[in-house]
């Protein structure tokens, strides 16, 4: 005899909760909504693949000689260098090591919303501080800080922002909560000013999280890692799966790495010269931008978002509109394109969706 469950098994997840990607509008030309940066050569990602031979297809990925690579660029033991599916999966493991239940995660906001999720799955509280545009809320963040709080986000540059924290921020906060994990996010570093992970490396309770989606061009590989004191990567790599990344992403990832930064670097100079211009247009147009070091640029539309939202659409283009989490979208997210011609047609499209007139 059968035993029925009518309403089959409840899970502990919010099911609405799932993540999910845009919808791609009908005659897509650009797609500027997630800060993907430019794509290695094809050429480059064939032949490394082919010099692994099928053994990257037949056998589990081992890790270890390309963390080890890593740990040589930063100076520091491969035992301080954990690779993982992206900088998303080593912030989940930050939460599941260190957020226990009654625990929670202090950070500010508007942020990376993956840190609440992650924090919430964990069944942590998530304490957030307001990050008014400029400066990084430092002394609200300390104010913030309890015997409670396990992890501690700085993300910097910030998204959807890209306004950033400084080194004396991220001490500050590290010496003030010796007992709290502090995670600085450095998912868009190569395109800021200053680089605080050998810095970050010197404090005893900061781990550094960092990705190949974003100045390397890898985001579908999901290759991200983590920097740290071997006791904290050790936790992060008992956090979770044993397998994480690909062989085929870690050949990937190796093959862009050793290439050299030429191409990167080209990369990033491009990102900056469009940051200013994107800037400077959308301040021209009433765009109110926020000044950005990532590799976008937010523009804070309030109420006239959607609309601009729509015209961009119209015009073949997707950008990310932001919520801050009160429900009506009060900006938009604009990923810098890193070429002429796509740079030359989102201006367009932002002079017809802002220029005089436009939402008269
Ligand atoms: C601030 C920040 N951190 C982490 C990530 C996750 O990056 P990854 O693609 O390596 O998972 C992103 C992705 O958009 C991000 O914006």
């Amino acid at each position: 005899m059968s035993i029925e469950f009518p309403e089959g098994p409840a899970s502990r997840v919010d099911a609405s909760l799932a993540y999910e990607r845009a919808r791609v509008p009908d005659g897509l030309r650009l797609r500027l909504d997630a800060n993907e940066g430019a794509a290695p050569e094809l050429e480059l990602v064939i032949e490394a693949l082919r010099q692994a031979g099928v053994d990257a297809v037949r056998r589990y990925p081992d890790a270890k000689p390309f963390e080890a690579l890593l740990a040589q660029r930063f100076g520091v033991d491969p035992s301080q260098a954990f690779v993982s599916a992206g900088a998303d999966d080593v912030i989940d493991r930050c939460c599941r090591a260190f957020l226990p239940p009654a625990a929670s995660l202090l950070i500010a906001e508007p942020s990376f919303e993956m840190f609440d999720r992650y924090a919430s799955l964990c069944g942590a509280r998530v304490a957030t501080v307001p990050w008014q545009p400029g400066g990084f809320p430092g002394d609200a963040m300390v104010a913030g800080l309890d015997a409670r709080v396990g992890v501690i986000a700085i993300v910097t540059p910030n998204n959807p922002t890209g306004e950033v924290a400084t080194l004396d921020d991220l001490r500050r906060l590290a010496s003030s909560a010796p007992h709290a994990l502090v995670v600085l996010d450095h998912a868009y570093v190569e395109f800021a000013d200053e680089d605080l992970t050998m810095a970050a490396l010197e404090m005893p309770n900061v781990v550094v999280v960092r990705t190949f989606s974003k100045a390397w061009g890898l985001a579908g590989c999901r290759v991200g890692y983590a920097l740290g004191p071997t006791r904290i990567i050790r936790a992060l790599r008992a956090a979770g799966g044993p397998y994480p990344v690909s062989a085929a992403s870690l050949v990937f990832a190796t093959a862009v790495l050793e290439s050299g930064p030429a191409a990167r670097d080209a990369y990033v100079d491009r990102i900056r010269q469009e940051r200013a211009d994107l800037y400077d247009l959308l301040e021209r147009l009433g765009g109110a931008p926020r000044v950005s070091q990532a590799n976008f640029v937010f523009a804070e539309l309030g109420a006239r978002a959607p609309a601009v939202h729509g015209t961009l659409v119209d015009h073949g283009i997707l950008v990310r509109s932001s919520s801050f989490k009160s429900g009506e979208p009060r900006g938009l997210r604009i990923s810098l394109p890193g070429d002429n011609d796509a740079f030359e047609m989102l201006a367009s499209a932002l002079r017809a969706a802002l220029g005089p007139g436009a939402l008269s």
